[in-house]
């Protein structure tokens, strides 16, 4: 049999495909045929410059809001995403620079927020199954080793890293089948950005891919498999850490 014909051993399906993703904000081009691909247990660092495009993609992605061209591929299908709820409910968990947690309500309920579990009782009239949510609540984040003294505590009261773990443990309770991760050690303390990186670690073991932006050079090398590296709306480097270094990347970065 010739070489030729050998056939490399067909690649997995990857869980999240972006095709040829554009955006423009009026006069400015966002992003500009952006490839994009992850697959099960990756995790993959989302690098460049203020303004590169990262947050963008990542709103495409979550369905904030479509793209002006390209499509988004969610398990080899194409994603129809009508909200960031939609979007969510088919499998992608994204915690945005701008915090999705209600502030006001505690970590049980925004682990359950607008999935609420409900049981019917006596005909008519439909409960929240407090109790349970709570008990589920508590059963993930132990899972998670994250310790939240009070589960009613609104999550304002919250330090930052607890807010990132709650975020998280609703991925992980839903079975998200992707997580995106902007700046999530942005404005933490330097323990709570290791809790947030043994986060990641953990959904890395449960195969849940993870797309992480962060301008921790640091960060980046120990948690990440792939750096991602945007410049003004551009993929302009897909690279394997082991192959790279924090300076090769910031070179990459700015250009
Ligand atoms: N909603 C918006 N309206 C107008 N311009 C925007 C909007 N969001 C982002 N931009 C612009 O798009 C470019 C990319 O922004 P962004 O994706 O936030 O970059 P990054 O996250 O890499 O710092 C920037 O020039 C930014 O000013
Ligand atoms: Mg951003």
């Amino acid at each position: 049999m010739s070489a030729a014909l050998k056939m490399a051993p067909e690649a997995p399906t990857p869980i999240l495909q972006c095709q040829g993703i554009g955006k423009r904000f009026g006069g400015l081009v966002a992003l500009s045929e952006v490839d994009f691909t992850i697959g099960a247990g990756e995790v993959v660092a989302l690098l460049g410059d203020n303004g590169a495009g990262k947050s963008t993609l990542v709103k495409v992605i979550s369905g904030v809001f479509p793209p002006d061209s390209g499509r988004v591929m969610l398990g080899g299908r194409e994603l129809r995403a009508s909200s960031p709820m939609d979007v969510r409910d088919q499998g992608i968990e994204t915690v945005f620079q701008d915090l999705a947690l209600c502030d006001n309500l505690g970590a049980a309920e925004n682990i359950f927020l607008g999935r609420e579990l409900e049981y019917k009782r006596l005909g008519l009239f439909r409960e929240l199954d407090q109790a349970r949510m709570k008990r589920e609540a508590k059963k993930v984040l132990d899972d998670m080793h994250i310790r939240i003294r009070d589960l009613d505590a609104p999550v304002r009261t919250m330090s930052g890293g607890q807010r990132q773990a709650v975020a998280i443990s609703r991925a992980v309770y839903w079975k998200a089948k992707l997580m995106i991760l902007d700046e999530p050690t942005a404005a933490l303390g330097v323990p709570e950005q290791k809790k947030v990186l043994d986060l990641i670690r953990n959904l890395k073991s449960r195969n849940v891919p993870v797309i992480v932006i962060s301008h921790n050079m640091q960060d980046v090398f120990e948690v990440a498999d792939r750096a991602f590296v945007m410049r003004r709306g551009r993929a302009v480097a897909d690279i394997k850490i082991s192959e790279t270094t924090p300076r090769d990347v910031v070179s990459m970065m700015i250009g």
